[in-house]
């Protein structure tokens, strides 16, 4: 319901307007605080880790997504963006379009230093769609040198353009402000979620924060999106978690796969509250209840509401942000993959950081976990299609799947177990996925399993990595383990090539293991159990790149296991900067 105030919001912009766009045109970019060491030259000749189909600018460094909407049928992706440089520094808020969420254009940066409130830096933050179809943002502006953290709005200049390419800031930013009083950490004080409106007609919004060791989601409300009152408790906060970045909370529905809007409460949603830890570059979310009468978020017992809790993905996946598709009723996951290579190799290639491949993301069944499966639209990209027949994979055996593109390829595998009995036994005692993963890597035999994909490998398999399940016999189940092994990814040592792991919440003995890998050069972004456990992988192979590269199946498990279907497709490039790259040339 569009209140009032709300509008007045508007009228009051729109009287403002004229004052606010001289100041913003009548101001430059100002970069005060450089990071950045050099700047780009032009590209290198050889680019072997340019994504096909991921999103990434022609140059430059870029991190998290940014205030991703749906507005008049056209998706916005803004993005963390260095002008500078292939490092960290000088960061606006970029700005693509698309109406598939895979193709994008281009437009003009959208937030970038103009006002005292953002001088030095214009920091992540969410957008929010007010009532009347009116997106507004919420970002987090860097005022001094000392990274001192505030909260700014802008909105549209032109709603007429589906594109909003133009954005106005409220004259009288910042909203949010650590001061004495509120006993905020101003250096630790950022990334505001979209807003939810109560039934009392008052919008809420966290912020991520900590205080000493302790994480916490800082709650603020207003009645008119321009004046806010910071809450006495957070809506949750977690202890020795330190720094909370981009908290994400939203609703589930508890039956089916289709989202719902923030706005959303009652019986028939749970709640989902998320962090990205600044400390261990981890993300993890529980599920629980937001009780809208304390406005506090309770996790449900029993998720685990730490580092060692659910992660939306077990390998390089940070700052995620999602948000609701009304047109297509369904939630959307965005998230930053980051480079696993040395800084001196990124200002080599000139850029660093990729956008994951948009994920639907929905509550299993169990209501214990979410479950996440890349948007249907990418499926328009395959091509080529290459289907081998169900046979029996025996111990110690692989095969090649050819006749698709190896380094930008989907593939989608499912395996049955013909004898479960053989399983090793399960040592209570493994508790961390990862290190069981590093520790039974790849090359480690077991009754059942590593069986999986080899991606991105070369002929002579000196270099590969392994996507790939082990089946251990529990107390009472079989547990499932999925590792993404990339020790064995490059023959360049100067990469962060960690083996990542999950456990995967998927039962053997009734149901098919399956696994479905995206594959893109320098990126193997992979999904067990039909989108239960999610591992993305950054890897740099120097044999396995372009026409070298091959991609198998394998099993060198002892124990035979069936290969029920693999389909698996070449996929085509995705318009993503063509124009800006023709410029280039
Ligand atoms: C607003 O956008 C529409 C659609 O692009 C355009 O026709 C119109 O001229 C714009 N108005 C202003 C004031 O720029
Ligand atoms: C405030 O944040 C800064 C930056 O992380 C940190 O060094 C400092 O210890 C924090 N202070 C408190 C009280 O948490
Ligand atoms: C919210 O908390 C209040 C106060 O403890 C309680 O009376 C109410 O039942 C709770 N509501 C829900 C939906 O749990
Ligand atoms: C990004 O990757 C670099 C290189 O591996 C690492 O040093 C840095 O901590 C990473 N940052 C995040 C947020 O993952």
């Amino acid at each position: 319901m569009a209140n009032r105030s709300t509008f007045s919001l508007f009228l009051l912009f729109s009287l403002l307007l004229g004052h606010g766009v001289t100041e913003l045109q009548a101001s430059h970019h100002v970069y005060q605080h450089l990071q950045s060491t050099s700047e780009t030259k032009s590209s290198p000749p050889s680019q072997p880790y340019r994504t096909g189909y991921h999103f990434q600018p022609p140059k430059n460094w870029i991190n998290d997504p940014n205030g991703p909407m749906i507005y008049k049928g056209i998706y916005h992706l803004f993005y963390q963006y260095n002008p500078k440089g292939a490092v960290w520094g000088n960061i606006v808020w970029a700005h693509s379009t698309s109406t598939d969420l895979i193709n994008w254009t281009p437009h003009p940066h959208a937030i970038y230093p103009s006002q005292p409130s953002d001088h030095y830096g214009c920091w992540s933050g969410s957008a929010t769609i007010l009532p009347g179809d009116k997106p507004i943002i919420l970002y987090t502006g860097i005022i001094d040198p000392e990274n001192t953290q505030v909260q700014n709005l802008a909105v549209p200049k032109n709603l007429s353009d589906p594109y909003l390419r133009e954005w106005v800031k409220y004259p009288q930013n910042p909203l949010m402000e650590p001061t004495i009083e509120n006993e905020i950490n101003g250096s630790s004080f950022r990334d505001p979620t979209t807003a939810w409106l109560g039934h009392d007609n008052i919008w809420r919004v966290i912020i991520g924060s900590k205080i000493h060791r302790k994480g916490l989601a800082v709650l603020y409300r207003s009645r008119d999106f321009k004046k806010w009152t910071k809450a006495k408790h957070p809506l949750h906060s977690a202890k020795d978690t330190g720094m909370w970045e981009c908290p994400d909370f939203f609703p589930v529905s508890t039956s089916g796969q289709n989202g719902v809007d923030a706005s959303t409460f009652g019986p028939n949603v749970k709640h989902v509250l998320k962090a990205s830890l600044d400390d261990t570059k981890h993300e993890y979310y529980t599920i629980g209840t937001y009780n809208i009468t304390l406005d506090r978020y309770f996790p449900d017992k029993g998720s685990v509401d730490s580092d060692s809790g659910l992660r939306y993905d077990y390998g390089k996946y940070y700052a995620s942000k999602t948000f609701f598709d009304h047109e297509k009723n369904r939630r959307i996951l965005l998230g930053w993959i980051n480079e696993s290579s040395s800084v001196a190799d990124d200002i080599k290639k000139g850029w660093a950081g990729v956008q994951a491949i948009p994920r639907k993301i929905w509550l299993d069944k169990s209501r214990k976990q979410l479950v996440q499966w890349p948007i249907v639209e990418l499926e328009k990209q395959r091509e080529n299609h290459v289907q081998l027949p169900s046979q029996f994979l025996k111990g110690g055996s692989r095969i090649e799947v050819s006749g698709v593109t190896p380094v930008q390829a989907d593939v989608e595998i499912s395996f049955e177990i013909p004898d479960l009995k053989k399983a090793e036994v399960f040592n209570p005692s493994w508790t961390d996925p990862q290190l069981l993963c590093s520790q039974k890597g790849a090359s480690v035999k077991s009754a059942l399993g590593p069986f999986g994909l080899l991606a991105l490998a070369s002929k002579d398999l000196q270099e590969y990595t392994a996507i790939f399940f082990k089946i251990f016999k529990g107390k009472d189940k079989y547990v499932v383990l999925m590792c993404s092994d990339q020790s064995r990814s490059s023959l360049n040592d100067d990469n962060d090539k960690t083996t990542y792991g999950a456990f995967l919440n998927v039962d053997p003995v009734h149901e098919k293991l399956s696994l479905r890998s995206l594959i893109d050069h320098s990126i193997v972004e992979s999904f067990g159990g039909g989108g239960k456990a999610c591992i993305a992988a950054r890897v740099y192979p120097t044999l396995a790149i372009d026409k070298n590269a091959h991609l198998y199946a394998f099993n060198y498990g002892t124990e035979k296991v069936k290969i029920l279907n693999l389909n698996a497709w070449s996929m085509k490039k995705a318009h993503i900067f063509e124009s800006v790259i023709e410029d280039l040339k």
